[in-house]
């Protein structure tokens, strides 16, 4: 059997579905694999900026990773702006359903949302609201998110920075997206981690107490 034997899909049988799942679970498999593709094609993608997509994205990882902070936060710092390439008016949105199976509940919302808090940096200079992420004002993760746009996002934009490169990024993304998805002990529903570790980040950056 190479294909299922329906051109329909109300016709197709048990064994048909059997088949198709077993092909799902091992496409599903290199997900981490193709992300990493397509974190290197926003190299090509929305030019001005001093450094391309793919050098923010590695510079905010980068940051986080220097900060001290765990996995799910290095990820979603990674792949943050993935959303760049095909969903231009809500990458946000993009990006976090990407992550949301896998990482922590706390840093989907934080994915989410990052394009209203980014907003304070800039949107007053076009005549638009910087405030738009008042209307989150009190969410248990409002304080993750401002720090994420303050010290990962906005902040990285530095073409002098001394930015980690993509394969020292790849294990970490290839270990998330084997997780199993919606794991309740990866998503750690209403559970916050701070985003800076201090003590992490000085084992990670040979500084001095
Ligand atoms: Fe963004
Ligand atoms: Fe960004």
């Amino acid at each position: 059997m190479t294909t299922v034997k329906f051109t329909a899909m109300k016709d197709g049988d048990k064994d048909d579905y059997e088949f198709l799942t077993a092909h799902e679970i091992d496409y599903a498999a290199k997900t981490g694999e193709r992300l990493l593709d397509a974190l290197v094609q926003l190299d090509e993608g929305l030019s001005g900026y001093k450094i391309t997509r793919l050098g923010h994205s590695l510079q905010a990882a980068t940051r986080a990773w220097r900060d001290g902070a765990d996995t799910d936060w290095i990820a979603c710092a990674l792949l943050h702006d993935i959303g760049d390439i095909h969903a231009p008016y809500n990458h946000d949105e993009y990006a976090a359903a990407i992550l949301k199976p896998f990482v922590r509940e706390q840093c989907t919302w934080v994915v989410e949302k990052h394009g209203d808090f980014q907003r304070l940096y800039y949107a007053h200079h076009l005549g638009g609201n910087p405030h738009a992420r008042d209307r989150f004002a009190g969410h248990a993760y409002f304080d993750d998110c401002d720090q994420f746009c303050e010290r990962w996002d906005q902040s990285s934009f530095d073409p002098d920075y001394e930015t980690l490169p993509i394969d020292f990024f790849r294990p970490l993304v290839l270990e998330v997206f084997a997780r199993k998805a919606y794991d309740p002990a990866m998503i750690r529903a209403g559970e916050r981690v701070p985003l800076v570790d201090p003590a992490i980040a000085r084992t990670r950056t040979g500084a001095s107490a």
